[in-house]
């Protein structure tokens, strides 16, 4: 597939798994892609509404407060530079930069699609080699999940030593920056802010993040999988 990466300003949408590259190498001004499926395709797990308005509102929301913080600055970076070089600066770019980087990430994470929903068998032992079972896996995200105080994100990780692992970080932080509390590559998140789930779930997070399992699109999670173990 042929792709200007370098001149990006928002993911393509095709049928093939993104790269984290493609998403590191998104340019300013940055423009909201549209989600790589139907709103209602989650639905039971997440309904439509919720989708189009964390979408449509929120997702944009970060992305026009980025772009006016990077304008005033005339920062040309790309996003993964300006995750890597948050040290000194503002508040609003980390909150602003990780809020459009976690949910360009986030939302080629889920599928309706029963083709991309089962996970691949190398992923699967992978996962149960460092869990001991998936079930123990998913209990274990869950329960970080549910754990994190206030609005944050659970992820599935590599750590420094290439073993996955499962942390939680607060508001837009993600573990690729340099001013993460935990760092690593990402090959899987989750959005537990209330506006991910509250319009079908209210205060019902552990209910939310039980459901999420039924789209989850593993065959993404492989690619980045084998995107971050490569290098
Ligand atoms: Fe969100």
């Amino acid at each position: 597939m042929m792709q200007t990466t370098t001149e990006a300003h928002s993911l393509e949408v095709t049928d093939s798994p993104v790269t984290l590259a493609q998403i590191g190498k998104l340019q300013p001004p940055f423009v909201l892609a549209p989600l790589p499926y139907p709103a209602a395709s989650l639905e039971p797990a997440i309904d439509a509404k919720t989708m189009e308005i964390h979408h449509d509102k929120h997702h944009q929301t970060y992305i026009d407060n980025l772009n006016k913080l990077i304008a005033a600055k005339s920062e040309t970076k790309n996003l993964q530079t300006i995750l890597t070089t948050l040290t000194g600066k503002e508040k609003g770019i980390k909150n602003n930069a990780g809020g459009h980087w976690n949910h360009s990430f986030f939302w080629t994470l889920l599928s309706g699609d029963n083709k991309k929903t089962k996970i691949p068998d190398r992923l699967k032992l992978e996962i149960e080699a460092s869990f001991g079972t998936f079930d123990k896996f998913k209990e274990a995200f869950e329960k970080a999940g549910l754990a994190q105080f206030g609005s944050g994100w659970a992820w599935l990780y590599r750590d420094a030593n290439g073993k996955l692992a499962i942390t939680t970080t607060s508001n837009q932080e993600n573990p690729l920056m340099d001013v993460a509390t935990v760092k690593g590559r990402p090959i899987f998140t989750v959005d537990v802010w209330e506006h991910a789930y509250y319009l079908e779930y209210q205060n019902k997070r552990a209910d939310y993040l039980k459901a999420i399992w039924s789209v989850v699109n593993w065959v993404q999670v492989d690619a980045y999988d084998r995107e971050v173990t490569a290098h």
